[in-house]
């Protein structure tokens, strides 16, 4: 079983790797966009985690080691997630100052070029996806398939279906949980489980191995929502980079606000195991991936 030393460096790995990579794609080209792209910069850079790269990378890691060849398309899924938060922190939507233990983009470089980076990063996902001369050996079958993983998981089908639910449905509503599990679904499991069938898709593997992965990332998905919600109500700003206790100011449906911390916990280990035993068939080739599913749960950010 990989322990948490290991785990922690695996994603270190995979940040450094995934960073160094963007580093290099994402350059100014002319004075007129240089702001646009520091700007992206600004928010790409500011030290995510990289869970979703890390989930990919060692999905992949299942089926081989060449982890490097997969690099480019786990920093795209990162540009996805990175605009998702810029567009979140917004006025309009969750009004955050702090992101990242950094002011927020928007309060830096203000709300036209906050909402114009993010739609440049999203864009430019594709554009990287999508372009021939990185990772030269991945078909371009495979980039039709990865392309529509993100986008389907990203767009009004994933990820912004919930965002939607999240703000018209979610704030002061009544408790309604057919609707938080939507909302966490959509805004948060859907690209999570995405990155990891994207990794599973570049190693070409079967219709039956995608299914559990596809089952594992429903499960860790969801989790990590979870462990989100939770820590808004018990960690601070200093740990998180976030400004924690917005969720109840705001009047959030969470899964605590709904079943309380204690319940919610439990509901964390449940997922938990859920997620284990859906890649138990990969044996002891699932050992990252149980690390990563640990380190989602237990993270303190
Ligand atoms: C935050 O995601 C947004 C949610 C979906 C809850 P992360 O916690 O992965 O954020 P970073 O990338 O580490 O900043
Ligand atoms: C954000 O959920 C989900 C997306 C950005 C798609 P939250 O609003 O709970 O995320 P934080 O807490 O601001 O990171
Ligand atoms: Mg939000
Ligand atoms: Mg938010
Ligand atoms: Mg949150």
């Amino acid at each position: 079983m990989m322990n948490n030393v290991d785990t922690k460096s695996f994603i270190t790995e995979c940040a450094l790797k995934v960073d160094s990579f963007l580093d290099k794609y994402l350059i100014i080209k002319d004075s007129y966009s240089s702001k646009l792209i520091e700007s992206m910069r600004y928010s790409l850079f500011a030290g995510g985690k990289r869970i979703r790269a890390s989930l990919l990378i060692s999905s992949y890691s299942l089926f081989s080691d060449n982890i490097d060849i997969v690099i480019p398309f786990a920093a795209a899924v990162e540009m996805v997630h990175t605009y998702s938060l810029i567009h979140d922190d917004l006025p309009a939507m969750d009004d955050d100052d702090y992101r990242r233990g950094k002011l927020t983009n928007h309060k830096v470089y203000g709300e036209a070029l906050a909402i114009l980076s993010g739609d440049a990063l999203v864009t430019k996902a594709f554009e990287l996806i999508n372009d021939r001369s990185i990772s030269p050996s991945i078909s371009d079958t495979a980039r039709v398939d990865i392309s529509t993983s993100l986008s389907v998981s990203s767009g009004d089908k994933g990820m912004i279906a919930g965002q939607v639910a999240d703000i018209l449905y979610g704030e002061n509503s009544t408790p309604d949980k057919s609707l938080l599990k939507y909302i966490h679904m959509n805004k948060s499991t859907e690209l999570i489980k995405a990155s990891i069938l994207i990794g599973a898709r570049l190693a070409n593997a079967y219709e039956e191995e995608c299914r559990l992965l596809s089952s594992y990332g429903n499960s860790i998905g969801l989790a990590f929502q979870i462990q989100d919600d939770i820590l808004d109500i018990t960690s601070s700003k200093e740990v998180l980079g976030k400004t924690a206790g917005k969720d109840v100011v705001q009047s959030k449906l969470t899964y605590p606000s709904l079943f309380g911390l204690d319940e919610s916990k439990r509901i964390l280990d449940e997922l938990l195991n859920k997620a284990k035993d859906d890649i138990s068939f990969f044996g002891d080739r699932a050992k990252v991936l149980n690390g990563i599913s640990d380190y989602i749960i237990y993270r303190d950010k």
